[in-house]
């Protein structure tokens, strides 16, 4: 396969995603286990999204609409922009997959990210040859614009960054946003993810929507796999100038946004009761998991402060033994090792109830393996 298969596949690692709640039932014969590892909105999705795929189930030997036309006017609508404007995806990761194919020519172009970010935007280059540059962090775990912006050179072509950032959690300023698109150079796109947006609470946060004067190729990304509880839809969308989108488009699979995607987004996105509710729970969550870790401060634990339905959370030991004996308490987190934090976990956050659930593992999980030292 050496000549059939490039190097880039070869030496590809494919993203490795939370374990799913059947496959601990069957491995280990867990009895009521919870996910807090891919951060899904634990109250499921919105009723509105319910009922509108319901009342297509029975359409689905059509095929969905190839343009998305009802998706994108309902998306277009909510930000106030063209519908030549809006790409959608199957999730924002294929707009992620669409963007580096477009503008990225393989072999021969770099991709710049930093360096704790999420995976998928290193996986979608290297599975085009486009070659993936990371950029250290600040202090914090901040992801640093400027150092960004010193990485550029003459092969840069894109340019990702999540804002807020996954797997940290942390977020830069307007301001800061702002400087940097404006610096960047004009032939070189810049993908800014916002798949956490709706759970910023920081001030200074500025969504790149509001700032698509200061850099003329700038992609941002939205998700429904999030706040609005529709990860199993696999929906996504990216707002970019129409020409750019347009090229996106030559390369678009043919109804790459399912059905279920089609009749459920408009729905979802008038369904602003659902998502403070969701925003509620969230700040529930987080309040219980901060106060339960602060407890454990005395044993090593410590969090990265997030803006968005997650925390990264350092431990005093190697993180993988613990996230095993949580699995076997029923407890499904992420441990970060592939992400070059072999001592971090990444728990969702969710009701309080589960947060305490979730400590509990944590607390006499760390009690095996350090006992077990
Ligand atoms: C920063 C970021 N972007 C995009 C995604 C993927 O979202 P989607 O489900 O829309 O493909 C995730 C999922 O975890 C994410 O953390």
């Amino acid at each position: 396969m050496k000549k059939l298969v490039g190097e880039h596949i070869q030496t590809l690692k494919p993203y490795v995603p939370g374990k799913p709640l059947e496959e601990l039932q069957r491995e280990l014969g867990v009895d009521d286990p919870i996910k807090l590892a891919s951060n899904e909105n634990p109250l499921g999705p919105s009723p509105r999204a319910v009922e509108a795929m319901g009342a297509v189930l029975k359409s689905n030997h059509f095929y969905p609409d190839g343009a998305s036309y009802r998706m994108r006017e309902a998306i277009a609508e909510a930000h106030g922009v063209s519908r030549e404007e809006v790409l959608t995806g199957n999730g924002s990761n294929e707009v992620l997959t669409m963007a580096v194919r477009t503008f990225c020519r393989s072999g021969s172009d770099v991709a710049l990210m930093p360096e704790y970010s999420f995976a998928a935007y290193g996986i979608v280059s290297q599975a085009q040859d486009v070659e993936v540059r990371k950029v250290p962090v600040k202090e914090g775990f901040v992801n640093d614009l400027d150092g960004l912006l010193d990485a550029v050179d003459e092969r840069t072509k894109i340019v990702f960054l999540a804002n807020p950032n996954n797997p940290t959690g942390t977020s830069v300023s307007g301001t800061d946003l702002r400087r940097f698109l404006e610096r960047l150079p004009d032939d070189v796109v810049a993908l800014v993810d916002e798949a956490y947006h709706e759970y910023v609470r920081a001030e200074a946060y500025e969504s790149a929507l509001e700032m698509r004067d200061a850099h003329e190729r700038l992609i941002v990304t939205r998700t429904f796999s999030k706040v609005y509880g529709l990860a199993g839809v696999r929906a996504g969308y990216g707002i970019a100038p129409a020409e750019m989108v347009g090229f996106m488009d030559r390369i678009r699979e043919p109804f790459n946004s399912n059905m279920m995607a089609q009749v459920c987004v408009p729905a979802a996105l008038s369904d602003r009761e659902f998502i403070e509710r969701s925003v509620t729970v969230n700040e529930e969550g987080r309040r219980a998991l901060e106060e339960g870790l602060a407890g454990l401060a005395d044993r090593g634990v410590s969090w990265t402060p997030s803006e968005t339905n997650f925390l990264l959370v350092k431990l005093p030991v190697e993180a993988r033994p613990v996230y095993d004996a949580m699995l076997r308490l029923g407890v499904i987190v992420r441990p970060m090792a592939g992400y070059g934090l072999p001592e971090h976990l990444r728990i969702s956050l969710a009701e309080a109830v589960h947060m305490e659930r979730c400590l509990g593992a944590l607390e006499r999980a760390l009690d095996q393996v350090e006992g077990g030292r």
